[in-house]
């Protein structure tokens, strides 16, 4: 069946979610737009959506492929992705290896500390309280998810981690943290949502420790588009390339 896009049914701060033909499938577009600081600092950087969009679209692939549900469908070109239509929970999972951003503001820690087993933390996806991080007892409270799914989320995570940081390691880069979400699919099944891109992920350079993602933007410095497409360069394969038809 050939896709066609509908009408817009989400609008977020780089993403749009429109309807399609297909009742249990969405589009998500990803924008140019980039903010930071809850919209404070807001620019439009020209390709960004581009290489996002391809970028999660591996990171989706190697998940899938670990055996991970996602939302993930197809690229249908860079920018557009085809997914699954879910029931978003309004949770921002972040996963934490290497010390770094809120936590050094936060909390004591020394920069680069690093986690072994991971810090998990979950914030409140709403921009009108500012993302308050919850601990269980509040998620569940807020009836937010219920405790199993809680742990579901957590198990998911953690094994999401594995994949990503023992690939990007192979590649050369450190992972310090990455954030996702998730939803529920229309049996009620738990399923990875959102993007896993330099906008919502920390990605060092193994060498240099120099900074491949959003920090480059929230810091106000120069070649952010550069890092991303640096990542992509990085993690894409020939077949990736082939197939997305993306010169690098
Ligand atoms: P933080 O150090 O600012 O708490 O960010 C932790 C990770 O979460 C980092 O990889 C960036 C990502 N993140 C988002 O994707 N969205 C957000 O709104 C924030 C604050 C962080
Ligand atoms: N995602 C948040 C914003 O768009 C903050 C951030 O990523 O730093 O404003």
């Amino acid at each position: 069946m050939t896709v066609e896009i509908g009408t817009l049914i989400y609008q977020g701060k780089a993403k749009g979610v429109y309807e399609t033909n297909d009742p249990q499938k969405v589009v998500v577009e990803f924008r140019d737009d980039i903010t930071a600081g809850d919209g404070a600092k807001k620019d439009n950087l020209s390709e960004k959506g581009f290489w996002n969009s391809v970028i999660s679209a591996k990171f989706f692939e190697l998940l899938e492929e670990a055996g991970i549900k996602t939302q993930y469908v197809e690229l249908i070109k860079p920018g557009l992705m085809l997914s699954k239509k879910l029931e978003m929970i309004p949770l921002e999972v972040i996963t934490r290896n290497i010390a770094a951003g809120s936590l050094l503001r936060r909390y004591p820690f020394k920069p680069k500390q690093t986690f072994d087993p991971p810090i998990i933390q979950i914030d409140y996806k709403s921009d009108e309280y500012g993302d308050p991080m919850l601990n269980d007892d509040i998620a569940i409270a807020l009836d937010l998810i219920d405790k199993e799914n809680l742990k579901l989320i957590n198990e998911i995570t953690l094994k999401i981690n594995k994949v990503l940081k023992d690939f990007l390691e192979s590649k050369g880069l450190l992972f310090p943290d990455f954030k996702i979400e998730y939803g529920y699919d229309t049996d009620g099944n738990i399923v990875l949502g959102d993007e896993i891109s330099p906008d919502t992920c920390r990605f060092w350079d193994m060498e240099t420790c120099n900074t491949l993602d959003k920090d480059l933007f929230r810091k106000g410095e120069s070649g952010v588009i550069d890092a991303y497409k640096r990542v992509a360069s990085i993690i894409l394969d020939d077949e990736d390339k082939e197939k997305w038809n993306i010169s690098l």
